[in-house]
């Protein structure tokens, strides 16, 4: 029955986090948890459960476990200030830049971020069930204020806009749906696509900026190398940034922190024959492959998992990472630094 119960949670998490539904079953799910059967009972099952069994496991190696790093500590701990600031706050809200390179875990934490707030605020006004505390949204590539605006509306799930409608018309209704639902934070991910350095980018900010301006919420920002994107170099850009603190998040150096990461996604693993502490023994081999991305890392080890259970050798060793591929970025990184062996 667990078994099954892993499954259908696993389909559950299908559904995008850049709406409405899909954000509320992301916040409602469990973190993924799996209870290996004894090994004489899982010598014994029979085919179909067999199937069933490994079906759950791989869903549960799929998504792992999400590792609490300082850069996670940081986030929430900031974005839970700003916001008890700022609900006092008249005018002028302080807001949050997570600042980054690809793969280094800046949407992992502010979604970390947004479902502490959620459930903080779910447990706090348990009656208000239309309460939206938090709205997350992916700024569309090339993205105008209309389209962002558009992302707004497409997560609160309103009636899709006229050709005919004004980015102002669906900005307000936008506003005063958040403003009724009493939403504390709203986040917009992938914020470089949007490039304030433009003609056409300097119109957007002045959208953001009315957006900032009329609701009552804090603002954070997530997105690749923000500060040198243009995003908030403009004029409205650097009133923006401004109001804004900034976290960095990067690639790890071969540290303790590096260890207790790879020993937390090692302690998920679910597989039979696994030696324990076999990653953090292999931790520095580890961080030379991927360069000391955790985007890296996390797949080098769920796909090393996942292969584990198909050919059934039910462990990850040395030469099982190996026959991994990773992304190109950290394939190149380990040949510069000629640590390959
Ligand atoms: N704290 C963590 N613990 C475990 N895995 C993590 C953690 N942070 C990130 N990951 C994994 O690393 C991968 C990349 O993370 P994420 O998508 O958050 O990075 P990002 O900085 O937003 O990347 P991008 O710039 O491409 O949007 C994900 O698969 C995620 O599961
Ligand atoms: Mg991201």
């Amino acid at each position: 029955m667990a078994v099954l119960n892993e499954v259908s949670q696993l389909e559950d998490r299908r559904q995008p986090t850049t709406t409405l539904e899909g954000w509320q079953r992301f916040i409602a799910a469990d973190p993924p948890r799996f209870e290996l059967l004894p090994q004489q009972q899982w010598r014994q099952l029979g085919d179909p459960e067999r199937r069933d069994y490994d079906e759950a496991r791989i869903a549960h190696h799929a998504e792992l476990v999400v590792v609490t790093t300082s850069a996670i500590s940081e986030i929430t701990t900031e974005g839970r200030l700003l916001t008890l600031l700022n609900q006092r706050e008249i005018g002028a809200r302080r807001g949050l830049i997570v600042s980054g390179a690809a793969a280094t875990g800046k949407t992992t934490a502010i979604k970390q971020l947004g479902r502490f707030h959620e459930l903080r605020t779910r447990n706090r006004y348990p009656a208000s069930t239309d309460r939206i505390p938090i709205v997350y949204v992916t700024a569309p590539p090339k993205g105008s204020p209309r389209k962002l605006a558009m992302e707004f509306a497409r997560f609160l799930q309103l009636p899709p806009a006229r050709p005919r409608q004004n980015v102002t018309d669906i900005a307000d209704a936008v506003c005063q749906v958040l403003i009724d639902a009493r939403t504390d934070i709203v986040v917009v991910d992938e914020i470089h696509n949007l490039n304030l350095a433009t003609s056409a980018g300097e119109d957007l900010s002045d959208h953001m900026k009315y957006f900032t301006e009329h609701l009552p919420a804090t603002f954070i920002y997530a997105g690749i190398d923000v500060e040198r994107s243009g995003v908030f170099t403009g004029t409205r850009g650097k009133q923006i940034a401004g109001r804004c603190s900034v976290i960095t998040t990067g690639a790890f150096p071969y540290n303790t922190e590096w260890k207790q990461l790879v020993a937390g996604m090692e302690s998920a693993l679910r597989l039979h024959q696994h030696e324990p502490d076999t990653l953090v023994g292999l931790s520095k081999y580890l961080h030379q492959r991927t360069g000391g991305l955790i985007g890296t890392l996390s797949h080098l080890v769920r796909a090393a998992a996942i292969r584990a259970i198909l050919t059934e050798s039910e462990a990850i060793t040395k030469s099982s990472l190996e026959r991994v591929r990773v992304d190109y970025a950290a394939e190149s990184a380990t040949r510069r630094s000629g640590a390959s062996t």
